[in-house]
């Protein structure tokens, strides 16, 4: 058993995260870290969690975990990543791992100096639907991919929200866009060569709430777009010369909507409905991340990885600023 600590009582560990780590067949949470004890203590009980701490640092220097997973507000990611890797600790950390590629450059020499495991916490790199995603492709199930489109978004102008404060890592593409990013190198296997973009700012937050993006792949193109204050939608659809394949709520199926994907071949008549349902991404995410962790042979999202995503990401704000194209 991995014994993870979770360094905060973010809203993503509470609901979502511990209970999968507590569900999981290879790791528990042995402790929680909050910068105020009583509330470390709650959350340690809600879970039946044995250790509580009244601070992240106090945390890290125990031995009563293996592994910090950590959810907090985005800015933060590298800095506790690189303090519980020196306090060697395997590290979990929510996406986005870092803001800006460079960091996560960082990231990979603490990792190999510390000798731990670092993974950005992608689960969709762990749900079946994407697995699925990936076969057709490689099968050649559409013909050849000649485009492929993207949406996410949500309604959110809460001034408290983390995704709504620069200083805390806020804005939509650091929280959503680097799912449409890691959606569609992951699915192709293919990277982004360049970058054509536009980013609407809040004028009162001053974090991006709305870009539109149109990625060259080489032998397809990817549109898409994000935004913080528009109607709940996700999507992603690959069109190639024979069909196209829909997925449905890609990325939160479980608090979205029906996890489904939707086939149709015109060449060979094809039409058919893939439906997962639940498929635990987060629970396949902790068995993963710990069988990685204590040397098994687990896929996990390397930081290797997560250092192209960001690059898109960068370029993406790259290109917005400047106009016409951009490369990655
Ligand atoms: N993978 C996913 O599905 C998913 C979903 C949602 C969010 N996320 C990611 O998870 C991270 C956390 O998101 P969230 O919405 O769960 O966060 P949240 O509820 O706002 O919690 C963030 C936690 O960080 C701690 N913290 C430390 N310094 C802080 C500061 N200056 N301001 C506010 N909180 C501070 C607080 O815990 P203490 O007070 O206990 O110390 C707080 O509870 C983000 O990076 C987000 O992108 C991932």
């Amino acid at each position: 058993m991995l014994r993870f600590g979770i360094l905060s009582t973010a809203k993503i560990g509470r609901t979502t995260v511990a209970p999968a780590i507590q569900d999981a067949e290879n790791c528990v949470v042995s402790a929680i870290a909050s910068r105020d004890l009583s509330r470390a203590r709650d959350m340690a009980d809600r879970f039946s969690v044995p250790h509580a701490f009244g601070s992240y640092e106090e945390m890290l220097a125990s031995d009563v975990i293996d592994a910090v997973y950590i959810p907090l507000p985005s800015s933060q990611h590298v800095d506790w990543t690189i303090k519980a890797a020196q306090a060697g600790k395997h590290v979990l950390c929510e996406k986005p791992i870092a803001l800006k590629a460079e960091d996560i450059e960082r990231l990979i020499a603490a990792r190999d100096a510390n000798k731990v495991l670092i993974c950005e916490a992608f689960m969709i790199a762990y749900a079946p639907v994407w697995k699925k995603v990936r076969e057709l492709l490689a099968d050649g199930a559409i013909g050849t991919l000649k485009h492929v489109q993207g949406a996410f978004t949500y309604f959110n102008r809460d001034a408290e929200n983390m995704r709504n404060i620069p200083e805390l890592g806020g804005g939509g593409l650091p929280d959503i866009g680097v799912y449409l990013a890691m959606a569609s190198r992951m699915a192709t296997g293919t990277e982004p060569l360049r970058i054509q973009a536009t980013t609407e700012r809040d004028p009162e937050f001053g974090t991006d709430i709305y870009s539109s993006v149109k990625a060259d792949f080489g032998s397809f193109d990817f549109s898409f777009y994000v935004a913080t204050q528009m109607a709940n939608r996700q999507v992603m659809v690959f069109h190639g010369t024979e069909g196209f394949i829909e997925v449905k709520s890609p990325f939160n199926a479980d608090r979205w909507g029906a996890e489904e994907i939707e086939l149709t071949n015109q060449k060979h008549d094809v039409s058919q409905i893939f439906r997962f349902q639940d498929s635990r991404q987060y629970k396949r995410q902790a068995e993963a991340f710990a069988g990685a962790a204590q040397g098994e042979k687990a896929e996990v999202v390397t930081l290797e990885n997560s250092l192209l995503n960001q690059r898109f990401i960068d370029a993406i704000y790259r290109a917005s600023e400047k106009g016409g194209w951009e490369a990655v």
